[in-house]
């Protein structure tokens, strides 16, 4: 099983199959998640790389069905919940804000969201579909799950096996269906100067 491919991405550069084929799934089958799947998940975000090797992440893991999971989905925007409901797993993202000394660690939010991206790239592989969510309510969140201080709740995780677009509502069918978008890397990455196109951001492959 794997994600369903969404109209093609035109890359400006070859890259691993893992990166072409991820998305940001809405629809998800009922199927339930076995723990040995999940355990790689957690443990591709363990071997992530943190400044000073901190390792400022922590996850709250709860599955559909559970109080937990419905304690968690209760955080989310409406929006949010109308299809994150049938997720098999709803996981809450967490930094820890301070290194062990009690020093601000200014990377915290960096290193939890490359946690993440080790974790997505991981669950892609598995054939399970991934969809990070900003919208919640981290104060709610905070409550209900007793976190506490020196640690930040900044991002909610749907995972599942990727399901039907015509299991969701009519809008976010489309929007299921529409293309992947991004801007072209003549927009990011610059060389030797700001604002100075790097020449790497011409693609010199033969236009097909
Ligand atoms: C930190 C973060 C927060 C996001 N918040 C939401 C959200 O609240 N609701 C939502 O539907 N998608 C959310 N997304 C998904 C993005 O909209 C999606 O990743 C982006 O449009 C690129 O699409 P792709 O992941 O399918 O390539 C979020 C993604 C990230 C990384």
């Amino acid at each position: 099983m794997s994600l369903p491919p969404k109209p093609r991405i035109e890359p400006e550069a070859d890259i691993h199959s893992l990166l072409e084929v991820r998305w940001s799934p809405r629809a998800f089958t009922d199927e339930e998640i076995s723990p040995q799947t999940l355990r790689p998940l957690f443990e591709a975000a363990r071997w992530s790389a943190s400044c000073f090797n901190a390792q400022p992440w922590n996850f709250i893991e709860t599955r559909r069905g559970a109080e937990a999971f419905d304690r968690l989905l209760d955080c989310l925007t409406p929006n949010n919940q109308s299809w994150a409901k049938n997720a098999a797993l709803l996981v809450l993202a967490i930094a820890r804000l301070n290194f062990e000394n009690g020093k601000p660690n200014r990377h915290a939010y960096y290193d939890l969201g490359q946690s993440v991206a080790q974790l997505t790239l991981e669950a892609t592989a598995a054939g399970l579909g991934v969809h990070q969510m900003a919208g919640f309510d981290a104060a709610r969140a905070r409550e209900r799950f007793q976190i506490p201080e020196g640690y930040d709740p900044v991002s909610t995780i749907a995972i599942g096996f990727p399901g039907q677009p015509e299991r969701l509502p009519d809008k976010l069918q489309e929007r299921e269906l529409a293309p992947r978008e991004r801007s072209p890397q003549r927009a990011f990455l610059f060389a030797e100067q700001w604002g100075v196109a790097s020449p790497l951001t011409e693609d010199p492959r033969p236009k097909s």
